[in-house]
């Protein structure tokens, strides 16, 4: 098979070194790609269509997976199923699920999935004076923020602020919701599915706080680690049927089944898991991590997803753990600096998996280019071991300004069900 896959992050470096190793591979083109991708990748402007339809029709491949969220909820997927493309990767109309939150706060609601509870509100005022009652409360951009959508207030005058900022964002605050804040270990799942039927994937665990201990500001994800204790086997069962399941059924019943990974954020609360939010798209760096521990080709069951005709299965997975380090330039979560020359990435060993994410190459010289430059990954017989050697890894790889968090699995390491 052919294959085009869609996006430049450290994910897509992920999925194309998963893909490559598929005995049904013919070949495969990054577009863009980045570094990590290196001879396979085509220049292409995700966000301008047109010249992604352009490239399809020139390369014709048998499948194309869309890695990023703005494309697909702007409708990329619509278009190059129009031209009769196999895509991995939802429709606009489903990729809502993501892209407004009350709406995926309306699937949910109308499905039966256990969630926050929320009020949506399109006065500022009307929104200011709910959250001054409530405190406590979290508060959430309707429309795709780049994660800067959510803020989590304690106390009026924060719920206040969080308001007025989150609705300053611009089209994505116009709606807002305001949540009830929960409790409890955050969990990732992510299915992938074919409209109505789905595989799950193994739990993962991001770490979306900037710095050690969960402090500092949210950032895009600073490293993932699989499978989670804190969500076993049957608890993964439980959350496909009560969550996955129902919300492609809503989804299908409305006319706009889902094909793609369907990404559920939990938090695991006493009262049971309650979802936080949907993605319609694979977690990074939940990806990073997952593509170490899956034993089976990648190919088919995206080929199948995207065709509509997934064997629903459970899948191989190899025993043990995988964890990512996510390697951040200067000044991210801010506005990262970029140009600063990486050195060492060839002395990491051949047991660690380095996936480029924020990189480019100057001449010879492979320099910083973005926020989350490098996920720095490994596998091991435990969690223990698999840290051990991600951190060996992360040790090796310098450049000015460089920052990762020393702490991931690290809450899982002591836990005991
Ligand atoms: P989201 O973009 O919806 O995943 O939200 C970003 C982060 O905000 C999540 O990863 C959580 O850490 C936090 N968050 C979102 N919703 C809630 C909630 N209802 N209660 C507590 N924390 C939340
Ligand atoms: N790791 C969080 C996300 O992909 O949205």
């Amino acid at each position: 098979m052919r294959v085009l896959l869609l996006g430049s992050g450290a994910r897509e470096h992920a999925l194309a070194w998963k893909l490559a190793q598929s005995p049904n591979l013919k070949w495969l083109c990054s577009a863009p790609g980045n570094p990590g991708t290196e001879g396979h990748n085509m220049p292409v402007t995700l966000n301008d269509a047109d010249q992604v339809q352009r490239l399809a029709g020139e390369i014709e491949p048998d499948l194309i997976v869309v890695g990023p969220e703005a494309p697909l909820v702007a409708g990329l997927a619509d278009q190059l199923m129009g031209m009769g493309f196999p895509v991995f990767g939802p429709t606009a109309a489903a990729a809502r699920i993501e892209g407004s939150k009350a709406f995926a706060k309306e699937v949910m609601q109308q499905a039966g999935v256990p969630t926050a509870e929320a009020r949506v509100f399109d006065s500022v005022e009307e929104a200011v004076s709910h959250a001054r009652s409530l405190g406590n409360v979290v508060v959430k951009a309707d429309g795709l923020a780049a994660g800067k959508g959510v803020v989590v207030a304690k106390g009026a005058d924060e719920a206040e602020a969080a308001v007025r900022s989150l609705a300053a964002l611009g089209p994505a605050g116009k709606r807002l919701l305001l949540e009830e804040l929960l409790e409890g270990e955050e969990v990732s799942v992510i299915a992938l599915c074919d409209g109505e039927r789905y595989v799950l994937l193994p739990p993962a665990q991001d770490h979306k706080r900037v710095g050690d201990g969960d402090t500092g500001p949210n950032t895009g994800g600073m490293g993932a680690y699989s499978p989670v204790p804190f969500l076993d086997e049957a608890a993964l069962r439980w959350t496909g049927e009560h969550v996955i399941g129902p919300t492609l059924s809503e989804l299908s019943r409305r006319g706009t089944p889902f094909r793609g990974a369907l990404y559920a954020g939990l938090m695991l609360t006493r009262g049971g898991p309650r979802v936080l939010e949907f993605n319609c798209r694979f977690g990074d760096p939940e990806t990073q991590v997952l593509v170490l521990q899956l034993e089976e080709d990648l190919l088919p069951l995206l080929d199948e997803c995207a065709r509509g005709r997934l064997e629903p299965r459970p899948l191989r997975f190899r025993p043990g753990a995988s964890v990512g380090v996510v390697l951040a330039a200067a000044g991210y979560p801010g506005a990262p600096r970029t140009g600063d020359p990486i050195e060492g990435l060839e002395e990491v060993g051949p047991k660690v998996r380095v996936f480029h994410g924020g990189t480019r190459r100057e001449g010879v010289r492979l320099v910083t280019a973005g926020g989350r430059v490098l996920t720095v990954c490994a596998s091991g017989q435990s969690l223990a071991a698999a840290r051990e050697r991600a951190y060996s890894g992360v040790a090796r790889i310098r450049f000015p300004g460089s920052h990762h968090r020393r702490d991931i699995g690290a809450r899982a390491l002591g836990y005991r069900p």
